[in-house]
């Protein structure tokens, strides 16, 4: 049993199987057992959502998510193009953060943090200015918030504006439709719904939107550079290869426990079962469970709890919450039920719940 059950939004706690595979043989990344591993997992991301490996392609990368999304915001914007980058959160804001750091021309659709982001608005924009794409967050981890993609991608699908997605905290845990909602590349990461460690990312890419948006901005995040090596099974820089280890397991776990959909309900009735109990003990949710995901729920503060003293008393309890972030990181706590994590688990969150808010 692991003695502090991680209930923070990455990294999860572990399986055993998957803590295992840390520790296996040594490899060296230029060796053909690392080129089967590595291919093993770029085929295994594919399949998650029925990717056609002629179309799209698994970038792997060694970094955590926010090396994905910068990856994937320069590598794919076409010189001189714009984008229009969608904030109603912190990591909305750190896409533009990425645009400005590479000199990328981009204009932003602010949403306020506590509203589903605004079809009209965003219709509206496309009407009067041209893009190459627009970028979003899919879960919001600020909230918890679950961008509307469907409603959103048909508009830029209308506008004929392709999307790149901030897939971080959704990847593997909600559903993503790569072909429906106009996407031109999802950032991920292995150390959220995926179960893996942190040290691996990815970014699945349309491959000829890839082509298209040459030359490189920069050097050690260029898809294109890892694609091409990749997809002779080699790697330009050296990676991680024991966090590679662990997603192959990982992947393996996912696959078998019945894939995405599968991890979306496990996750779905631990945070119903977290919901109940807070709402039953007064604590108010922050969005309504309709908008929420089911990989966060980020809950009011009662007024006679710091954070802190929350989150104490839950530790010694042997669980680990998260503080709330940005404009809310005094008023909010949050909660994430990924990871290998079981019922008795979950019974005894309860009990120190209860004992801590009470
Ligand atoms: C939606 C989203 N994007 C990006 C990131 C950044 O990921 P990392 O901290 O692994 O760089 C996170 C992290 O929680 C996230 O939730």
């Amino acid at each position: 049993m692991n003695p502090l059950i991680l209930l923070n939004p990455g990294p999860v706690s572990l399986s055993k199987r998957v803590r295992d595979a840390l520790a296996k043989e040594d490899l060296c990344h230029r060796e053909p057992e690392f080129s089967s591993l590595q291919e093993s997992i770029r085929k295994k991301l594919l399949s998650i959502y029925n990717l056609d490996a002629t179309t799209w392609a698994s970038v792997m990368l060694t970094g955590s998510g926010t090396a994905a999304v910068e990856a994937m915001i320069a590598s794919l914007v076409p010189e001189n193009q714009r984008i229009l980058i969608v904030e109603n959160g912190v990591y909305g804001e750190r896409m533009s953060k990425i645009a400005h750091a590479h000199g990328i021309k981009y204009d932003v659709l602010n949403s306020d943090w506590l509203d589903a982001i605004e079809g009209d608005k965003l219709e509206k924009i496309l009407e009067q200015k041209q893009f190459s794409h627009v970028a979003l967050v899919h879960h919001e981890t600020t909230t918890g918030r679950l961008n509307k993609l469907e409603q959103l991608g048909k508009i830029c699908q209308r506008h004929k504006v392709r999307i790149l997605l901030d897939g971080v905290s959704s990847f593997g845990g909600e559903n993503i439709e790569f072909e429906k909602w106009n996407l031109d590349a999802c950032a991920a990461t292995a150390n959220k719904c995926l179960h893996g460690v942190p040290g691996a990312a990815f970014v699945l890419v349309n491959r000829a939107a890839l082509a298209a948006a040459r030359p490189p901005k920069t050097v050690y995040l260029d898809l294109s550079t890892y694609l091409s090596k990749q997809d002779c099974g080699e790697t330009p820089f050296t990676q991680s290869v024991q966090c590679f280890y662990a997603l192959n397991e990982a992947l393996d776990e996912f696959i078998e426990h019945g894939g995405w959909s599968q991890r979306n309900a496990t996750f779905q009735h631990r945070m119903n079962t977290i919901r109940d109990c807070l709402s039953e003990l007064g604590i108010e949710e922050l969005i309504d469970r309709e908008e929420s995901s089911c990989v966060l729920a980020s809950f009011k503060l009662p007024s006679k709890k710091t954070y802190l003293e929350l989150h104490d008393e839950l530790k010694s309890s042997g669980f680990i919450i998260y503080a709330g972030q940005g404009k809310f990181s005094s008023e909010v706590f949050r909660i994430s039920p990924m990871g290998n994590i079981s019922e008795a688990d979950i019974n005894r969150l309860m009990c120190a719940l209860k004992s801590a808010l009470t």
